[in-house]
């Protein structure tokens, strides 16, 4: 292999990887960090940076990187990857100027979306094209039924792992080097300090977000139940600016009781303050109390990783259980991970408690659980109408019987002039390039939180008059789709806005009621050919099957219409989308 035996200040080593990643909800970062804790164990010597700091002379200059990119929209990137999408897109990149430079690609995205990892896809093309050599096939992870874990083990374990070892050979190198990014503490009687500097992107995302006072919180549905609420919130900041049906991610936090039981079960002190020390960007601000480190940074109640259950296996005395432990977090056992814990939602905490671990220190709970990550709620205000408020609307959701997800129960322990933290960002919902183009408003359940933004800028110009100003000049219809008349969202206020004349029709369907009704069959595919004739925009928001109904809707409708082969249908569709005239926003 061509490497000495090390002296105790030199270790062995396959040199410098370098790992990208551009994420929205997490997902990638996580893998990222994961990727990295594997090719450490294999001796390599990890260094993770958001793609939104990279350096083109450096990222030119490093000969192994690996890239773990997610696709939003038609084959977009996200948010934090958009200037280096620009860069390297650019007509200024010289062929070759990759040359030298080896690399992987680990897509994120999901088939529920017709571009499915797009943006990855493209991004190999790419560097291929710019001379950069790949070592390994892309690998795709499928958002859909969570799978992307198990497709990120399929990746590594068939592949990459290999290729690494075979590819980069042991070398000795001084200690120093190799010391990259193992995560010390240190218990400290200084105080806390949230506004440490040197962060890593997410914490660096985390302190640079928004705070917003809560100015009202209510329940919308007539007749909730665990796992079946919506909440309303109205968000207040004055200095806050956003644009209508904009995105705000908000930042959940753990609960108490939670906080309170891992404490117990791992018998921390939870007002004990500490610090890291490494010599990478610190993961979160500190110094920190155990706490609050816990409250607001410390994911332990999402699924259980892979990366987890190694963990605690080494805790665990009983050999068989350590065996079975081992055996599903290999490749191997990835369908009984399935079964075992995603499906049945399982989580560190839970885990901890049924293998009553004690051992599991502060050093590792760091290491192996990432980073709590916002969830995004479609702004449901005009910012128009409430220049200082946004408003969300917030459905709960069941993980199993008896939990919530993380930000649903966050929300149930939220009261007026609590604080909560945030940041806005665009959405799909862009206003009308063609300010007199009819508009039709489809959605369901919670889905309706982006259409009452458009209505209600629609109104702010009607209310004012300044008619000619407004961006939503012809027609305004809406077709709603809820379970019952209980969970007729808003009902007094949309009514108000059919009274009024700022909606022209208000249609409901109601799915539970006798005779049931879904909201696609309020829609004729005469009238949706008429709506594009006229240059009409749809905006639909809800689930991921509510938009395949209405895309085999325009798809009947142009074969009706338009002679169009069954074929073809799936273009014309995408033509109407890049020319914004179908705008989507699903998110179940
Ligand atoms: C762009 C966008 C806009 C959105 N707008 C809205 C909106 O306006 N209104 C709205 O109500 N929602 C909206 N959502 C959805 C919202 O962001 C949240 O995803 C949703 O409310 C659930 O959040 P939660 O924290 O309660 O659940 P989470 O804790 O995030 O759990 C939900 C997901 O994580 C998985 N999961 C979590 N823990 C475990 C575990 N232990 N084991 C296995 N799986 C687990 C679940 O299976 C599920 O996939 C939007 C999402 C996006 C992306
Ligand atoms: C609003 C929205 C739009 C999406 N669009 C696409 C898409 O066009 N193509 C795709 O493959 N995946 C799409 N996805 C799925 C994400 O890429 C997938 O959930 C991924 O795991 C997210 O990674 P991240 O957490 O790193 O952002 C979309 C997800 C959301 C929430």
């Amino acid at each position: 292999m061509g490497c000495g035996t090390s002296s105790a200040s030199q270790l062995e080593t396959r040199g410098l990887i370098y790992i990208y990643y551009g994420t929205t909800t997490g997902n990638s970062s996580r893998l990222a960090f994961q990727f990295a804790s594997e090719v450490r164990n294999l001796k390599f010597i990890p260094k993770i940076i958001n793609l939104s700091e990279y350096n083109p002379k450096e990222l030119l200059s490093q000969k192994l990187n690996v890239f773990f990119v997610s696709t939003y929209g038609m084959g977009s990137c996200t948010a934090d990857t958009e200037n280096f999408d620009q860069w390297l897109f650019s007509e200024e990149r010289n062929k070759n100027e990759f040359q030298g430079m080896n690399y992987m690609i680990f897509a994120l995205g999901s088939t529920n979306h017709e571009h499915y990892c797009e943006f990855g896809i493209r991004l190999d093309k790419r560097l291929e094209q710019l001379g950069a050599k790949r070592i390994c096939n892309m690998g795709k992870g499928d958002a859909a039924n969570d799978q992307t874990e198990n497709d990120y083990q399929q990746w590594i374990h068939n592949e990459v792992q290999q290729t690494l070892q075979l590819q980069y050979p042991l070398y000795t190198c001084e200690q120093g080097q190799l010391d990259f990014s193992i995560i010390k503490i240190k218990i400290t009687k200084e105080p806390e300090n949230l506004l440490s500097d040197n962060l890593d992107f997410m914490a660096q995302k985390y302190i640079n977000s928004i705070t917003f006072s809560i100015n009202e919180i209510k329940e919308l549905k007539l007749q909730p139940s665990r796992g079946n609420s919506t909440l309303f919130l109205d968000l207040f900041n004055q200095n806050i600016k956003y644009k209508t049906a904009y995105n705000i991610a908000i930042y959940p936090q753990n609960s108490d009781s939670d906080i309170d039981e891992l404490c117990n079960l791992l018998k921390f002190d939870k007002n004990m303050r500490f610090k890291i020390i490494t010599n990478q960007k610190q993961p979160f601000p500190n110094p920190i109390s155990i706490y609050t480190y816990l409250k607001k940074f410390c994911d332990f109640s999402g699924l259980v990783s892979k990366k987890q259950l190694i963990e605690l296996s080494n805790m665990i005395n009983q050999k068989e259980l350590q065996d079975e432990l081992l055996h599903l977090a290999s490749f191997e056992g990835r369908d009984q991970y399935q079964n075992r814990f995603q499906n049945s939602k399982e989580n560190l905490l839970n885990l901890i408690k049924k293998y009553q671990i004690k051992t599991l220190t502060l050093e590792k709970i760091i290491e192996i659980c990432p980073q709590i990550q916002p969830r995004y709620f479609t702004i449901a205000s005009s910012n128009q109408k409430h220049p200082q408020n946004i408003h969300i609307m917030a459905s709960q959701f069941i993980l199993n019987h008896e939990r919530l997800g993380l930000s649903s129960s966050y929300f149930r322990t939220l009261k007026k002039g609590d604080i909560i933290r945030g940041y806005i960002q665009p959405s799909k919902f862009i206003l009308p390039k063609n300010s007199k183009a009819p508009t039709l408003l489809i959605g369901i359940g919670a889905g309706l939180a982006p259409l009452r933004a458009l209505i209600q800028e629609r109104d702010y110009y009607l209310e004012n008059n300044q008619f000619e100003k407004c961006p939503f000049q012809g027609e305004m219809k809406l077709y709603y789709g809820c379970k019952t008349e209980a969970e007729f969202l808003f009902k007094d206020e949309l009514k108000e806005y059919l009274n009024s004349g700022t909606l022209s029709e208000l249609q409901v369907a109601f799915s539970r009621k006798d005779p049931k009704q879904y909201v696609t069959e309020l829609i004729a595919i005469d009238q949706l050919y008429q709506h594009f004739q006229m240059d009409g925009i749809l905006y639909i928001c809800g689930s991921i099957e509510l938009g395949r109904d209405i895309q085999v809707k325009i798809a009947d409708m142009f074969e009706y219409f338009e002679n169009t082969d069954p074929y073809l249908t799936d273009q014309k569709i995408r033509e109407l989308e890049e020319n914004s005239q179908i705008l989507t926003e699903y998110w179940g």
